[in-house]
């Protein structure tokens, strides 16, 4: 006899990889085990009449209880995190066990794994951020973590205390391809910044919108332009993360018609932000600074575009939340400068709301685009396809039941991070993901939260999915895998 369902939601709009269904997802042990037109009722159903059923988001960049570069503590841990998160549609996040120099890699992810344990309520995994790629580091620690499940980390080419020369970078870049990771880029040119922020102090422009002098949107070009470069000399797949200028997108794009194997991501932060945002009324542009920094319209357009071009494959919150105090923003209180204060902004809960808002309901992009820019590119890039980032048969029943029609007006009072504030303050969106649904438990309802600390599980990760597009016809004459072929045989073989 087919067994019943345990949660049965009807009525939706259902949207699957390549069709749009009418109909009901029935869903037994927290999988999905049928979608069809009409299903029998399940031990409980939810209606979905008038909503769009879309799979749960992927935040595939968040920072959260972590130690930044600067060594300010993020101001969510596990649980505000990922409650946040849930309440704004996302149903599992990929945030970083941090490496500084002086830990090793083990230490970290026993760490991070540790703290997540009892409190998570969503599903998660974890990048590294790798600071210290020295001889057992990478002979031994990273090989060990990729195997575990840890299949991509970051690398930083700013930030004193973070950042790896050339040499490292070619040597992660060697091992991630032989090990089958995806190596994800923070580039921005520490030099140009480090030399502009000083000179700008010196002559006392001290406020939050030099922050965005300093970081000129040339740092991040040059970067990514050299990143790619490297990616290209070793047949590396890099993913540049928090794209923000029109000159990197350009770049990137440029890079893929090349053949070059380069993914990318931006935020929300370079679609509805800018450098202007930054100059507001004593350090109140402190709440906008992040790294890179929002820049100008054009930037924003370039955003969008490669967005909807498929230049770039992820949309991500970079959620890096600091509060507006000493803790955070202001360690020097009103004495604080640019220099001084933690980059990054918060973006957990309203990823998702905010594109559905102005890029799904404003027809800028349609609702497939959407759902492989916040779920299923993040599942075949960071390993977790099929189980999840589709509605699909025998996927977790990861779940976001969107009200196109509710209308918010953003305030900080309503969300669920710990941040105090957001840079989305007082904006008007339409659309809310009122009911949320991880691996089959109904999470969020009535905006009410019914997850247990600690039932997020852990997501041991496989190796990514690539689909590289095709070079353009004699866009490039550098053969693929020239170096690799060279490295991979010696004289005496
Ligand atoms: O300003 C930012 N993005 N802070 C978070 C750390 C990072 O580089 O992603
Ligand atoms: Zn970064
Ligand atoms: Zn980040």
């Amino acid at each position: 006899m087919e067994q019943g369902f345990d949660l049965t939601v009807r009525r939706g709009r259902i949207v699957t990889d390549d069709a749009i269904i009418e109909g009901d997802v029935g869903i037994r042990d927290g999988r999905i085990a049928a979608i069809a037109a009409k299903l029998p009722p399940g031990t409980r159903d939810v209606d979905a009449a008038g909503r769009w059923v879309l799979p749960g988001g992927i935040d595939s960049h968040c920072h959260v209880e972590q130690l930044s570069g600067m060594g300010v503590m993020s101001a969510d841990d596990f649980y505000s995190a990922t409650v946040s998160a849930a309440f704004g549609g996302t149903t599992t996040i990929i945030p970083f066990a941090a490496q500084h120099r002086g830990t090793s890699i083990p230490e970290v992810v026993r760490d991070y794994a540790e703290r997540a344990r009892t409190k998570a309520v969503i599903d998660y995994g974890f990048h590294l951020i790798l600071a210290n790629p020295d001889e057992p580091t990478l002979a031994r620690d990273l090989p060990d973590a990729i195997r575990g499940g840890i299949s991509s980390l970051k690398v930083y080419m700013t930030y004193d205390s973070l950042k790896l020369d050339d040499y490292q970078l070619l040597d992660v870049l060697e091992l991630a391809r032989e090990q089958g990771a995806l190596v994800m880029v923070h580039a921005e040119n520490n030099d140009i910044i480090k030399w502009l922020a000083k000179r700008l102090l010196e002559r006392g422009h001290t406020a939050p919108k030099f922050h965005a002098v300093a970081h000129d949107p040339l740092a991040e070009a040059e970067a990514a332009n050299r990143a790619i470069t490297f990616s290209r000399l070793l047949d590396a797949p890099i993913l540049i993360v928090h794209v923000a200028g029109g000159d990197t997108v350009e770049l990137i794009r440029g890079a893929r018609h090349l053949g070059a194997h380069v993914l990318a991501e931006s935020c929300p932060q370079y679609l509805f932000l800018t450098a202007e945002d930054l100059d507001r009324a004593g350090l109140e542009g402190a709440k906008f600074c992040c790294s890179p920094p929002p820049r100008d319209a054009g930037s924003q357009e370039s955003v969008w575009q490669g967005f909807l071009d498929g230049t770039l494959q992820t949309y991500s919150s970079d959620h890096a939340p600091y509060r507006f105090d000493k803790t955070g923003k202001l360690p020097k209180g009103e004495q604080t400068t640019f220099k001084d204060m933690a980059n990054g902004v918060p973006g957990l809960e309203l990823r998702m709301p905010l594109l559905f808002s102005e890029g799904v309901l404003k027809g800028r992009m349609d609702i497939h685009q959407f759902v492989r820019l916040t779920a299923s590119n993040h599942a075949d890039l960071y390993g977790l396809a099929p189980r999840k980032g589709r509605i699909a048969i025998g996927a977790d029943a990861d779940l976001a039941i969107w009200n196109p029609d509710r209308e918010t007006r953003i305030a900080h009072a309503d969300l669920h991070d710990e941040v105090g504030y957001t840079p989305y303050e007082g904006r008007v969106i339409k659309g809310w993901p009122e009911v949320v649904v991880s691996r089959g438990r109904v999470v969020v309802e009535n905006n009410v939260l019914h997850a247990e600390r600690g039932s997020g599980q852990y997501l041991r990760r496989g190796s990514p999915r690539f689909e590289w597009p095709q070079p353009r016809a004699g866009a490039s004459r550098r053969p693929a895998g020239l170096v690799a072929r060279a490295l991979a045989s010696d004289k005496s073989a």
